[in-house]
């Protein structure tokens, strides 16, 4: 392992989005400006203009600009216009907005355990969650993998169940050379300031080749409103800004090569770790894109503690399941094993689009003395 030359004090954060986003200030005040100086804030060129680029990045036809990734996944889910008291499966280990997304939107998340290499939700585990009322299946590609699409999309098709993909930590990945977001009947894309794709504030997408479907979602984020004041259907507000949509354009364009250097960085850590750390899958149907950076250890709480000691900051992502959630009580009577061994073990490392090189072999240093 290359030796990191580094002061006994300095200090290696999980996050700094200062940091992430100095590369672009320039660009991002002038924006900023144009935006003022044009009187119009929402719905307008900005997000026009960001709709089609980020549709072009994802080779979809569509993209409608919401107001977040958990707004994206509701509306998409409220777009397929199912029964409500329907059954929709979900990963029992994903950031509770998925499953929040199915409540929104009236339908029952049925969750379903995860594969514990790939962390993403197991096929097989789908097709033991189906029942009579089962309509839908939201996937999640957790960290930046991407799910095995190619099961899955035979079971939705087998089954004849809609497939919506929450992209909220996958913007940039693939599945066997196809961009995630493309493959579900909608799906749903967080631009929440530590994404991959992150903005100033909160902001999200919906991505589709169903131009009906796009149509919907557009009215279903202003109100149901297709003709100002005219409402077809019970929308909400859900709509993307001006601001948000010119800093997403201006950051869109550097999205592939942060992916490149988060890819990199991870790579630091699968040369040098030490195989006392259980470290992500890595398997040629994937480019991951390394929104987390995850590794697995039996004593992580004393793991944790250690880095902090030595100044390395470290997340978790997530400490508690969501069916653990209070929130989410009456879930509370099921088991997930192979989620709750995630949850107690998981511990997210730095790597941010700011780190450099020199982190990542400093905590790969300081992890392999643990
Ligand atoms: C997997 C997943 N789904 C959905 C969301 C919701 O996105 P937002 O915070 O933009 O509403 C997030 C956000 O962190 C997420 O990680």
């Amino acid at each position: 392992m290359r030796k990191t030359i580094f002061m006994k004090n300095t200090i290696i954060e999980y996050e700094n989005l200062y940091k992430v986003n100095k590369p672009y200030i320039a660009l991002l005040k002038k924006a900023f400006s144009e935006v003022l100086d044009s009187g119009w804030f929402i719905l307008g060129e900005s997000v026009r203009k960001f709709e089609s680029e980020f549709a072009d990045y994802n080779k979809t036809k569509y993209c409608a600009g919401v107001a977040s990734g958990l707004d994206a996944l509701t509306l998409s889910l409220l777009a397929l216009d199912i029964e409500k008291g329907s059954e929709v499966i979900v990963p029992s280990n994903t950031y509770i907005a998925t499953i929040l997304s199915v409540i929104h939107a009236g339908y029952v998340p049925v969750l379903a355990e995860p594969n514990l290499s790939t962390y993403n939700i197991d096929p097989e585990n789908i097709l033991g969650a189906i029942t009579p009322k089962t309509r839908a299946v939201l996937v999640v590609h957790l960290y930046g993998k991407p799910c095995e699409m190619d099961p899955i999309s035979k079971i939705c098709k087998d089954h004849k169940l809609f497939l919506v993909e929450d992209c909220a930590q996958s913007h940039g990945a693939k599945y066997r050379g196809r961009l995630v977001g493309s493959f579900g009947d909608l799906a749903g894309f967080s631009f929440y300031p530590t994404k991959n794709l992150g903005c100033l504030g909160d902001a999200g997408a919906v991505t589709t080749n169903s131009e009906s479907y796009y149509n919907k979602i557009k009215m279903l984020r202003n109100y149901g409103s297709e003709k100002k004041y005219h409402n077809t259907y019970i929308g909400m507000n859900s709509r993307m800004d001006e601001m948000q949509a010119s800093f997403l354009s201006i950051k869109l364009k550097k999205l592939d090569e942060i992916i490149m250097h988060k890819r990199h960085l991870a790579s630091i850590y699968f040369e040098n770790l030490k195989p006392d750390f259980i470290l992500p899958d890595r398997n040629n149907d994937c480019f991951d894109v390394y929104h987390i950076f995850n590794i697995r250890h039996e004593r992580r709480d004393l793991l944790k503690e250690y880095l902090k000691k030595k100044n390395i900051y470290t997340e978790i992502h997530y400490p508690v399941p969501p069916h653990k959630q209070k929130a989410l009580s009456f879930l509370s009577d099921k088991q997930f094993q192979i989620s709750e061994l995630i949850h107690r073990t998981t511990l997210s490392l730095p790597v941010s689009a700011f780190h450099t090189n020199d982190d990542i072999f400093r905590v790969a240093e300081v992890l392999n003395k643990f």
